[in-house]
Order: C-alpha cells, then structure tokens, then sequence
C-alpha cells in the first residue's frame, strides 16, 4: 500500500469513502451526527476545491489491483490548517478530519501508513500540533490515534431538545 496527495480522478473513489465515514457516524449517534444522503457526491464536489487549498492536505492510500494495470483508491484522510481560535482556547493547528479505509483492507496497517504520511505531511506544512475529535464510541480509531501520539484532550457532549 502506497499514501500520495488525492487529485481530481481520484476523487469519485474518495467520496463514495467518505459517505461511508458520515454513515458511520449517524450510525453511532444519529441525534448528534448529520444524514447526508447524498453525501458522496458533496464531498467529491468540495475535495476538488480542496486539493487546490494549499492549507488542506488530502491524501489517498492506494492498493495495486491483482493484475498490476492499476491501483485502487483503499482509504483518505482529509486535512486542514487552521488559525488561532480564541472560542475553543485552541492556538494555530492542523486538525484532522476524516480518516477512512475500506473494510476489506482494515487490520492490515494501512490506516496507520496513512496517518503517518498524514502527520508528515502536516509537519512540513508548518503544524506545530495537530487536533482531531473521535466518537467516543469510535474504539478502533481511538486505538490508532493513540498509538501515533494523540493523547485525549476534551470531551464533546450533546443533549437532545426535551420538547
Ligand atoms: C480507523 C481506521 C482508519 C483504521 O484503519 P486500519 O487500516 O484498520 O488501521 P490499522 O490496520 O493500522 O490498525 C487497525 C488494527 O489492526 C492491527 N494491525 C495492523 N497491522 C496488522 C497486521 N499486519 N496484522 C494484524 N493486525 C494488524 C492494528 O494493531 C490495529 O489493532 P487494534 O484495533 O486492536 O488496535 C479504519 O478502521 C476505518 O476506516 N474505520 C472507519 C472510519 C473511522 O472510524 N474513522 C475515524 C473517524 S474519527
């Protein structure tokens, strides 16, 4: 498995990734997490915008195909840098996104390939920490993310309109 910033022909592949990710998360909580529905082809629409932003960073984990002739789009992170922001006591950062890969490749080490090049990358882009949030009830991605450093930081909380 190889990590390269995302470009335009990849980016059908990333979506259908991404709408994966978004229903994951209505999945854990669907008060607290949007239904997008056609999320795939909004997130295919916004990325193309945003691997031309050069303060966002958008990588794919690619896998040659069985016959070699080519690869196939295995995963994405999703990665931006962000100012100062008195609201949230958070000084200037990248903060991750998104991080997806496909569930036939998962426990193979890819997610970790790919965070690592994503952290990479962000270091050369001049973050000097990087921020992300985890559903709580996301185990697997907590794991990942600890393993490469992150420690927890603050806990996000909801309460639903009792009327
Ligand atoms: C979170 C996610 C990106 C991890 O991707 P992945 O490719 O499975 O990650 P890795 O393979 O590097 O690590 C996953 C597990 O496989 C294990 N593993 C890695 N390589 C392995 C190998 N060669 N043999 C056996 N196990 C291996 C890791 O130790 C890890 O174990 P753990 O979960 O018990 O801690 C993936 O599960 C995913 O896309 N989930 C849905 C989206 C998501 O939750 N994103 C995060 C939103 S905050």
């Amino acid at each position: 498995m190889q990590v390269r910033r995302a470009t335009k022909e990849d980016l059908h592949a990333v979506g259908k990734l991404a709408l994966g990710l978004v229903q994951l998360h209505e999945s854990f909580d669907p008060d607290r997490f949007m239904h997008l529905p056609n999320a795939d082809k909004g997130y295919e629409r916004f990325l193309a915008r945003e691997i031309e932003n050069p303060e966002a960073c958008v990588l794919v984990l690619t896998q040659p195909e069985a016959d070699g002739a080519q690869e196939k789009i295995a995963g994405y992170t999703y990665s931006t840098m962000e100012p100062r922001d008195y609201n949230a006591l958070l000084d200037a950062c990248a903060k991750l996104h998104d991080i997806f890969v496909t569930d036939d490749l998962r426990g193979k080490g890819g997610g970790e390939l790919l965070l690592q090049r994503t952290l990479e990358e962000l270091e050369k882009m001049g973050a000097p920490r990087v921020v992300l949030l985890a559903s709580v009830k996301n185990d697997v991605a907590q794991r990942l993310f600890t393993r490469a450093g992150f420690r927890p930081t603050m806990m996000e909380m909801t309460r639903t309109s009792q009327k």
